[in-house]
């Protein structure tokens, strides 16, 4: 039988034996947008599916059902929380701590840190038997996440907007901002497919993001998804 015996100890928490440290990483306001920024890009996700596939029409008398118009609203009101959210999230990498500003800047220059993304890759692959551990994002983490989201959100809310804009009408805000992204793209119709790809590479980049913290939550002996809903990474061993 195993025995816990709770004790008053300031320093690494001892229980069944064995050690568990845990570390403050990510602060409120990091896990608070983490959550809010998942919601508003399942609606997006959802909702442009929606406007590139429309459903077939409803049965009932047309004027009593706004399908579409409420599919768009849906669309468009989660795409003004995910742009505000997101310059939020960038004003957080300035004031929060270490951890926060991981999302944005990663050590280019630094072949150690290329080295254990080719690590973490092979530990993904199951090449490796013994996970390395890390505070903050692992480099293969930090990786992907700059590459999909990043450089991704920035790309889907100008390309957004940049179609908000044609419905907005000459002179809007949203003509004035981002109204140049139309011919550069290739005109409305490129626009819409450019737009309609990122929804793709979203939909990718989830899966696998789902799956890796699933994976390294169970494999990897150190807390992963507590880690993005409290704050706390725990290591075990
Ligand atoms: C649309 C869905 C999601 C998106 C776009 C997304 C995006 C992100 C981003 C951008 C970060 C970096 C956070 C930062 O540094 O500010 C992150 C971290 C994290 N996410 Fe998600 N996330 C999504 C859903 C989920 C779900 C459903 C889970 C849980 C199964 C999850 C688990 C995590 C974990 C564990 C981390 C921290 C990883 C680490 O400590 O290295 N995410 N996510
Ligand atoms: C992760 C974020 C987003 C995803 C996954 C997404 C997805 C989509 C998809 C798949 C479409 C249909 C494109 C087509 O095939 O014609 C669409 C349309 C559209 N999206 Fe987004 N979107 C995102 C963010 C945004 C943002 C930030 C805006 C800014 C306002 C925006 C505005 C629009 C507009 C105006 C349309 C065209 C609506 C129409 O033609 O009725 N989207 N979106």
């Amino acid at each position: 039988m195993t025995m816990y015996v709770e004790r008053e100890f300031k320093g690494p928490k001892i229980a069944d034996g064995k050690t568990v440290i845990s570390y403050y990483i990510y602060e409120a306001p990091l896990r608070l947008w983490h959550w809010l920024n998942a919601l508003f890009i399942v609606v997006l996700g959802v909702t442009g599916y929606l406007i590139a596939n429309p459903m077939p029409s409803v049965p009932g008398e047309a004027s009593d059902s706004f399908w579409m118009g409420y599919i768009r609203f849906a669309h468009f009101a989660a795409a003004y929380c995910f742009a505000i959210a997101l310059l939020g999230r960038v004003y957080w990498a300035f004031v929060g701590n270490q951890y926060s500003k991981q999302l944005f800047l990663f050590p280019f220059w630094d072949l150690q840190w290329w080295k254990e993304v080719m690590f973490e890759l092979r530990w993904y692959l199951f090449l490796e038997p013994d996970p390395k551990k890390y505070l903050g994002h692992n480099p293969m983490a930090q990786f992907s996440m700059f590459f999909a989201f990043t450089l991704g959100a920035p790309y889907m809310i100008i390309t957004g907007f940049a179609l908000y804009s044609e419905g907005a009408g000459v002179g809007s805000w949203q003509d004035k901002l981002f109204g140049w992204v139309i011919p550069l793209l290739g005109g409305s119709q490129n626009l819409h497919t450019w737009h309609h790809i990122g929804l793709w590479a979203f939909v990718i980049f989830v899966i696998l993001h789902i799956y890796a913290a699933v994976r390294e939550d169970i494999m990897s002996r150190q807390t992963l998804i507590s880690t993005i809903i409290s704050g706390y990474r725990m290591f075990k061993d």
